[in-house]
């Protein structure tokens, strides 16, 4: 495996690489990443991976200092893997000094964690489009696990006409129902068991919705377990799964999302509906 930490590294590693598939991560990978990795293998593409923890999608109270770091034992799970390419650049690659061009999202980006969290999404569009540029991928894999920012980066890629297919792949999950995510290990042991609560309670409210039952009173009584369950939750919400608004009945296609507060982690989910 290549590693590559500055453009000259980038462009060298890149010539020698034809059409690959892309996975951009923030390091702290687990088997989520790998199955982002898997998939592009199976597409039959060399595989580069990115590791940069991104200032720009992180609020001013919010985790970035304390983001997991661990490059050492990334870089490992990266060539265990078997990627071609990792490509590590620096705050001042990705945000040279005087850098002035930001892509400000509207759209699917609006609500849920937008709204929760202002400009999140705006830093994940302008990364991941820089990061579309510098590696120039045929394909680049996203988790499920954050489906808004999946919808987000497609409507971003249609509408900058950039030529790159977006494939999402399905959330991988502990036994127990949990969806893998680096913020996990920030969990108790006692939240850590009532963690899988948040999956539990959407796979029955999306029964509930399918076999007819009232969404906002569905809803409703989820809100109302997870909070049973000792989280605070954000939302819980029946969605259009591209357009990320709000609906009150069973459209096609329908997605259940839901963020919520367990102790000082911000956990998220979502499940198809019918
Ligand atoms: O999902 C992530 O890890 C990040 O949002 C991404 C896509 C790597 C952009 O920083």
């Amino acid at each position: 495996m290549i590693i590559a930490r500055t453009f000259e590294e980038l462009r060298a590693a890149r010539a020698t690489l034809g059409s690959i598939g892309f996975v951009p991560t923030m390091g702290a990978l687990h088997e989520g990443h790998l199955s982002l990795i898997e998939a592009a293998k199976t597409a039959g593409l060399p595989v580069a991976a990115s590791i940069f923890v991104n200032p720009t999608q992180f609020g001013p109270r919010e985790d970035f200092a304390r983001y997991p770091r661990d490059e050492a034992g990334d870089l490992a799970k990266l060539e265990e893997a078997g990627c071609a390419l990792a490509w590590l650049p620096t705050a001042d690659i990705m945000y040279p000094p005087h850098d002035s061009t930001h892509i400000q999202m509207a759209g699917p980006a609006l609500h849920w964690e937008g709204a929760s969290r202002p400009g999140h999404f705006n830093g994940v569009a302008t990364v991941v489009a820089k990061l579309f540029g510098q590696l120039r991928p045929q394909a680049a894999y996203f988790g499920e696990k954050d489906w808004q920012q999946v919808q987000v980066v497609s409507r971003m890629v249609a509408d900058l006409v950039l030529p790159v297919e977006i494939v999402p792949v399905p959330t991988v999950r502990e036994a127990d129902g949990l969806a893998l995510s680096s913020r996990n290990r920030y969990l108790t042991a006692e939240e850590r068991r009532a963690a899988p609560r948040l999956y539990a309670t959407l796979t029955h409210a999306a029964q509930e919705i399918v076999a007819g039952k009232e969404v906002a009173a569905t809803l409703h009584h989820a809100r109302h377990e997870l909070a049973q369950a000792g989280m605070v939750p954000d939302y819980v919400a029946l969605v259009h799964a591209q357009s990320l608004e709000a609906v009150s009945g069973l459209v096609h296609p329908a997605r259940l999302i839901a963020a919520a507060k367990l102790g000082h982690v911000r956990l998220l989910d979502n499940l198809p509906v019918g």
